[in-house]
């Protein structure tokens, strides 16, 4: 039977349980989440047990992330479970503090990135990154673990959050682990659990364009003829397009070379439920 992992709330405790492990001369792997567990957060959780002496995750719904007329109050939380789930895959501790702990009263200081959060998300969601940058600031903070480990699947939160580690010289490196889909194609996501069962079979029509987008880059087809495929199935699917591009990799501006490393970008609506979702897009025909 599997340890409970310990769920700490204050957070200079958490801070001494890493830093007495780390100055024992373990690594530490930390995994920040906002709960809602799924088989995409247990797998950042099992590749950092299998490459950390020791694992923290944090479950933090952060409000300064969601927009005003976002779901920050909907959002789907569930501590047991994720508890859970943690255990199971080695997670020893789970940093689980409220909002105060993380933003006491008069707290002043947000972190504004931009060139990657600039784009996509980032004008859709005026403040998002903003606050994603804050809040995984204060974490590093409070769990000064060597690695941390994010989804592929927030493509575009991942250079937010390499970018600001990177200027800001903050000693950990960050791990980016595959997306996790279900059999379909659908990219795991703690949103998915808003889709009705007609949503739910529609949605497909994100990770179809991105497949389809794969298949038309591998043969070299032009930049606007993949966007205009990937537009066109999302549509077909019945979902409300919000984006889909294709860009450079890491900046995530226009292609100036169609050979050099790409990411194609989608982003969509069915009904109240937002879904996002990419494809790093690599073998492209006729390049060296
Ligand atoms: O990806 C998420 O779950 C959140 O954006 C993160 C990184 C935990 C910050 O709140």
């Amino acid at each position: 039977m599997t340890a409970p992992a310990a769920v700490i709330t204050n957070p200079e405790e958490i801070a001494a349980l890493v830093r007495e492990s780390c100055h024992r001369g373990r690594t530490v792997g930390f995994v920040p989440t906002m709960g809602a567990l799924h088989e995409g957060h247990a797998s950042l959780a099992e590749a950092a047990a299998a490459e950390c002496d020791d694992v923290a995750a944090s479950i933090f719904v952060n409000p300064t992330q969601f927009g005003p007329h976002e779901d920050f109050a909907r959002y789907p939380r569930a501590l047991d479970a994720d508890r859970r789930l943690l255990a199971a895959r080695g997670v020893r501790w789970i940093f689980a503090p409220d909002v105060a702990a993380i933003y006491p009263p008069g707290h002043a200081t947000r972190i504004v990135v931009d060139g990657p959060a600039l784009p996509f998300e980032g004008a859709l969601r005026p403040g998002h990154f903003s606050g994603v940058a804050t809040v995984v600031q204060r974490l590093f903070a409070f769990v000064p673990a060597q690695r941390a480990y994010f989804g592929q699947k927030d493509w575009q939160q991942t250079l937010v959050v390499r970018r600001m580690v990177a200027d800001l010289a903050l000693p950990v490196t960050i791990v980016v682990r595959p997306t996790i889909r279900e059999p379909d194609g659908l990219a795991l996501s703690s949103r998915n659990a808003y889709l009705s069962a007609a949503e739910r079979r529609r949605a497909t029509g994100l990770s179809a364009a991105l497949a389809a987008a794969a298949r038309d880059w591998a043969a070299g087809a032009p930049v606007a003829d993949i966007e205009g495929t990937m537009r066109r199935i999302i549509d077909d699917h019945g979902i409300a397009v919000d984006y889909a591009a294709v860009v450079e990799r890491e900046s995530l501006a226009p292609l100036a070379d169609p050979a050099a490393p790409a990411v194609a970008l989608v982003a969509g609506r069915l009904g109240t439920t937002r879904l996002i979702d990419n494809q790093l897009l690599d073998g492209r025909a006729g390049a060296a």
